[in-house]
């Protein structure tokens, strides 16, 4: 039997999540773990827990010798890496859950790590309840991952299943998210995608080897996202789901954030409300699907709670692909979209799509279904921040390109 390691926890924030890995730590009395001291910010709350684990000097953890597992769980991404920086670099061992830190800092907390050879475990950054950066880094270790497609991001998910089936307006389902802890304290990080876009840039990194910048990444969010889009959802029995996907080419790999339609094709069709689902395509193993909370206290709270019990089995990421991976070219691909525009001229919009299905104007208004470049899209989308652009079906290819019409964009010009 393998000898576990004690781990002295010093765990900085205790909002949603810190709260709720305290909780848990308790409920499942873990015996190898336990937190010595929490440092918070606000003075003035009462964290409810017995007054000497309190402090609100970071240097009380970052310089006590007998704290040999950080847990940060703050907001604030800088703070969090300068946390992070520092616990490494004093010997610790870290488990983090910022993805907006890890996406924005990945090279410099590779190096502290090799520097160092201390461990950073980050479980809980990525789809909360999903083991899934573990299951990419070990078990899609040999087999060879061609796609990897997701919902990611829980608040979203939550606001669009909400919308799409109850009616909720979008400010209403929003605001629910956010009492019920699953929105960032930005919500504009969920609504425009950057959350989406952070994880996405920390799986490809454990899926293919290739970590992405996540401002390289193209990415449009559920903001513009209007009655029209649900109505033509509802019309045609699909679901709106913010996808991420990442998926190998023979010339090198497509990455992006888009809100898509989805029909009951997908195994992501049923994955609603603050679920998260993840979608893995290899070349022995094909398709495989992971399904499970996306954000929350205790979902969350458990992902940091199974990489501190990793911790102490001397856990690390090895970054095995990263040799193999780093270097492949990102490529523009061409994708069936859906695309709502007010005020473009319909020809010059036409035009820098490569194949039309299906064209309606109502006004000033214009809804285009059709293939388009990827890059096109986000260049139109720069000088057009309110367009609606959604990724459409493959099934709603194969059916257009029988000469079936589906669509019925008509319709929308009613709203
Ligand atoms: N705001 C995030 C989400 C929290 O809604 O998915 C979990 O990462």
């Amino acid at each position: 039997m393998i000898k576990r390691k004690q781990l002295h926890i010093g765990l900085f924030g205790f909002g949603c999540v810190g709260k709720g890995l305290y909780d848990v730590l308790n409920l499942s009395k873990h015996p190898c773990a336990e937190i010595v001291k929490i440092c918070v910010k606000d003075k003035t709350k009462d964290r409810g827990v017995a007054k000497d684990l309190i402090t609100f000097d970071k240097h009380e953890i970052l310089n006590d010798d007998s704290v040999n597992l950080v847990v940060e769980l703050i907001d604030d991404s800088e703070e969090a890496f300068d946390i992070v920086k520092k616990a490494l670099l004093a010997g610790k061992s870290v488990v983090t859950a910022n993805k907006k830190m890890i996406a924005e800092h990945f090279d410099d907390l590779l190096s502290l790590q090799a520097s160092t050879g201390q461990a950073l475990l980050y479980e809980a950054a990525a789809c909360a309840s999903i083991p899934i950066i573990r299951n990419l880094e070990e078990y899609y270790d040999t087999d060879i991952l061609n796609r990897i497609e997701g919902i990611i991001n829980g608040s979203t998910n939550y606001i669009l299943t909400r919308s799409l089936n109850e009616g909720l307006s979008y400010k209403e389902a929003l605001q629910i998210a956010q009492q019920l802890g699953y929105a960032e304290s930005n919500p504009g990080l969920d609504v425009e995608g950057h959350d989406a876009a952070n994880k996405l840039s920390i799986l490809s990194a454990h899926a293919f080897g290739r970590f992405i910048l996540p401002e390289d990444l193209p990415r449009t969010g559920i903001q513009n996202i209007t009655s029209a889009e649900l109505k033509f959802a509802r019309q045609n029995n699909w679901k709106i789901k913010l996808l991420a996907k990442a998926y190998k080419t023979s010339e090198g790999l497509t990455a992006f954030v888009m809100p898509s339609y989805v029909d009951d094709d997908s195994a992501l069709y049923k994955v609603d409300d603050v679920f998260n689902g993840v979608q893995t395509e290899t070349v022995f193993a094909d398709k495989q699907f992971f399904s499970g909370r996306g954000a929350g206290a205790f979902p969350t709270a458990s992902a940091v709670l199974s990489d501190i019990s990793a911790l102490s089995y001397d856990y690390r990421y090895e970054y095995k692909k990263l040799n193999q991976g780093k270097d492949i070219p990102l490529i523009d691909d061409v994708i069936p979209v859906y695309l709502r525009s007010e005020d473009v001229d319909e020809s010059v919009l036409s035009d820098s799509f490569e194949h039309i299905f299906e064209v309606f104007k109502s006004g000033n208004r214009l809804h285009i279904c059709g293939q388009i470049k990827l890059k096109t899209i986000f260049t139109w989308l720069k000088t057009h921040p309110n367009m609606a652009v959604l990724h459409l079906p493959e099934t709603y290819v194969e059916i257009n390109s029988k000469g079936l019409p589906i669509l019925e964009l008509e319709n929308l010009s009613e709203l």
